[in-house]
């Protein structure tokens, strides 16, 4: 089924000059950009988005590693996007991750891990909310 997920592409990678060798894997997996931009995240930006992992020991970290550099939020369309991105991306922890996978090829750490990428249409579809409006997504 055709669907919709967001992606993130994370500081480490924006800083590395990694925007397009990442876009190579996403389009080369099937996947289509139907909406990108590069912006600065501010700290209540991130706060919302990550709020899921308020409690968690690496929120602050987190929080600031977001904010540290520009990022490319991303909308990605194709057949079970949410679930082909995921496999596309590979593990959190990019030791863990599998060959060919973005983490493998290009993430430092689990922190540093390059990308994000939605993990349930649900909230696919509010992740994509808070930083598009239908008119930003062509189709
Ligand atoms: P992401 O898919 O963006 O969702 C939550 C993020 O938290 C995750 O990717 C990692 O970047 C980060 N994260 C998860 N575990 C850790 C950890 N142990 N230390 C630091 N950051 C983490």
């Amino acid at each position: 089924m055709t669907e919709r997920t967001f992606s993130i592409i994370k500081p480490d990678a924006t800083k590395r000059n990694l925007t397009g060798k990442v876009n190579a894997v996403i389009e080369d997996a099937g996947l289509r950009i139907v909406a990108q931009r590069r912006i600065k995240m501010t700290k209540a930006q991130a706060e919302k988005f990550y709020e899921v992992h308020a409690a968690r020991p690496f929120y602050g970290e987190l929080v600031e590693f977001m904010t540290s550099e520009p990022v490319v939020v991303q909308v990605l369309e194709g057949d079970n996007a949410v679930a082909r991105y995921r496999e596309v991306m590979g593990a959190t922890n990019p030791e863990q991750a599998a060959p060919g996978t973005i983490r493998k090829l290009y993430a430092l750490s689990v922190g540093e891990n390059s990308v994000h990428g939605s993990d349930s249409q649900e909230n696919a579809a509010i992740e994509i909310a808070q930083f598009f409006t239908a008119a930003d997504i062509p189709g």
